[in-house]
């Protein structure tokens, strides 16, 4: 993949169009660390945004069209006329997402212009790194630029989740969009997804933050992911609540039994999975590493067992990454499921020897091919 910038998307957008943009704006994919499938259930996520980005290279029109390009799809192009009622189209991939964002602004009264776009990313798509919420928000960013109207931040997180529920169909929660919009450099997040604040939690100095795909390509993830939602919505509706937020474990743990095993398992993941997102918050503050590396495995067991959301290779290259640090780095699957990344946290000194043992071990025992990914936490795009 080339090496991307907003220096280096200004020129592909200026070779394209044959004239220069007036601005490149980015936002970023992210990366958590704890707290999955919490954000929908009104709980605890702990993410970082990544430096990896979609660009978006932009200049104005004088009609009331945009005129959008893909790198990442051959230059593919398209156009939408802001005046039209926008339409999914399942033949289409990323332009559905461009006539969600466009919906969604108007919707929220946001007045838009014609403008041509030229958008370009390096965030892995499929891999669990939020590349569909850093083009929602890159796209935001830039409509918004166009027209010259202002958007607070966490509105744009709910505009892009917006768009991708009612028009892309994937039923996600807030946590990618808010990060892409409002991730700090060198901490992650504590977000609390039931009112949306944030608390910033820096990492410490010496500690790194390693990303390993695991080559495996994420199947079936829209219906899954759906359907764990429903699930876990079933089983708040149990217990006469409509979040699983307002249920305590304990009252959780007495109705065993009563509650049929599905639900019961997968609303104990969140519920514990809640808990141990604020341990990680605190540990993280704490350069606590050995608690850290505790939450972060009992999170990949949880998934794998109460939420049954990993595959056979992403729990081996867990196993790798865990035994390979020795007791000085936590690892877990991170992101929606069903493949995509893992993430792993440990002291730079150690990550070399994570990375080797990736290297030697992981496609020799699934056949599969890692690439690894030393990410930084980043800013978000606000
Ligand atoms: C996807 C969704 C998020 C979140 C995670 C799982 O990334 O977009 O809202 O639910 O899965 O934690």
């Amino acid at each position: 993949m080339t090496t991307l910038s907003n220096a280096r998307v200004s020129e592909m957008f200026a070779a394209f169009f044959g004239y220069q943009p007036v601005t490149t704006l980015k936002a970023p994919g992210r990366v958590n660390l704890i707290g999955e499938h919490t954000d929908y259930n009104g709980g605890f996520v702990l993410p970082a945004a990544i430096n990896y980005n979609t660009y978006i290279a932009i200049a104005p029109r004088d009609d009331r069209q945009l005129k959008l390009v893909a790198y990442n799809f051959d230059n593919q192009s398209c156009t939408v006329d802001l005046d039209a009622v926008q339409a999914h189209n399942a033949e289409e991939s990323w332009p559905n997402y461009v006539r969600g964002v466009v919906q969604e602004l108007r919707k929220n009264g946001f007045r838009l212009a014609g403008g041509d776009l030229y958008i370009a990313g390096n965030v892995p798509a499929g891999a669990g790194l939020s590349s569909s919420a850093s083009l929602e928000i890159a796209l935001i960013r830039a409509l918004l630029a166009l027209s010259g109207e202002v958007i607070d931040p966490t509105k744009a997180a709910l505009v892009g989740q917006a768009a991708e529920n009612n028009f892309v169909g994937c039923n996600c929660g807030i946590m990618d969009q808010l990060i892409s919009a409002r991730g700090q450099e060198n901490a992650a997040l504590l977000i609390d997804c039931q009112d949306l604040s944030v608390r910033p939690v820096s990492m410490p100095a010496d500690w790194e933050i390693l990303i390993v795909h695991s080559g495996v390509k994420r199947g079936l993830v829209d219906s899954e992911y759906n359907q764990r939602r429903q699930q876990c919505e079933a089983a708040a509706a149990f217990f006469g609540q409509t979040s699983l937020r307002a249920v305590e474990l304990d009252q959780l743990l007495a109705a065993e039994g009563k509650l049929d095993d599905l639900s019961f398992r997968r609303a104990r993941h969140v519920l514990t999975e809640n808990a141990r997102t604020l341990a990680a918050a605190a540990a993280l503050a704490a350069g606590d590493l050995s608690a850290l590396i505790e939450v972060m495995l009992a999170s990949h067991a949880s998934m794998r067992d109460d939420f049954n959301i990993t595959t056979p290779a992403i729990d081996t290259l867990v196993d790798i990454l865990v035994e390979a640090g020795a007791g000085q780095a936590g690892a877990r699957m991170t992101g929606g499921g069903f493949g995509g990344c893992v993430v792993a946290v440990a002291p730079a000194a150690v990550i070399p020897r994570l990375m080797a043992a990736v290297e030697t071990n992981y496609q020799a025992q699934t056949g599969c091919i890692p690439t690894l990914i030393r990410a930084k936490a980043s800013a978000g795009a606000f």
